[in-house]
């Protein structure tokens, strides 16, 4: 870790509830969780932090595909400062509800981020294996910082000693979709995040 870097701030929000409207994909029924304006908000506030934290270097953002990409050029757009971009693919879900468990990347990174700070750019933190594998992976190329980003996370579902930098919204441990997070291949294109609706 860079030593002139300073303290990631908390970012955690206050918790909320799932709205009454309502999407169906593949015949189960979410309802909206997260609205654009609010997700709009709170990316905004995560770039100016993460500006703040990197003003005296410029750090590289990895990308992980598919799920990251809307979330990916927002937050790049909101982070007012000189910063890069990568990209990795994994994947771990196909086109399920539940993580395979077993996690593959399916496109490696083309920048060279050895002595560069790199901050990883992830939709979501479920079971917490595709950040884990992501950590170990880019540690491989021996960057002067590792740092991750994620804009939602699971913390009943994740292992407890995953460290996670800057978190956008806890949320409980139920199916995700929308902005860019998808269900067999569908939904990414919302622009609000909806919940998995069991009643
Ligand atoms: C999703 C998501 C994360 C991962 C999180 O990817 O984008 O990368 O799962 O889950 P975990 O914490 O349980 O590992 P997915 O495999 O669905 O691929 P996608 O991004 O292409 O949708």
């Amino acid at each position: 870790m860079a030593s002139n870097m300073p303290a990631t701030r908390d970012l955690l929000e206050t918790p909320v509830q799932p709205t009454d409207a309502a999407v169906t994909v593949q015949g189960e029924r979410f309802r909206r969780y997260l609205s654009a304006e609010r997700i709009k908000k709170r990316v905004a506030e995560m770039g100016k932090t993460i500006a703040r934290d990197y003003a005296t270097t410029t750090p590289i953002l990895v990308s992980v595909l598919n799920g990251a990409f809307m979330y990916t050029a927002d937050l790049m757009r909101a982070i007012d400062t000189d910063c890069e971009i990568d990209f990795i693919k994994l994947s771990s879900y196909g086109d399920e509800k539940v993580s395979s468990g077993e996690v593959r990347e399916l496109k490696s990174v083309d920048a060279e981020l050895e002595g560069r700070d790199v901050l990883v750019v992830e939709d979501i933190v479920d079971t917490g294996l595709s950040m884990e594998f992501m950590k170990r992976r880019l540690a491989e190329y021996n960057p002067a910082s590792l740092r991750v980003s994620t804009l939602l996370h699971k913390p009943t579902a994740t292992e407890p000693d995953l460290t996670l930098d800057y978190v956008g919204f806890r949320i409980p441990d139920l199916f995700v979709i929308g902005y860019g997070l998808d269900y067999g291949q569908l939904a990414r294109n919302l622009s609000d995040i909806y919940i998995l609706d069991e009643g």
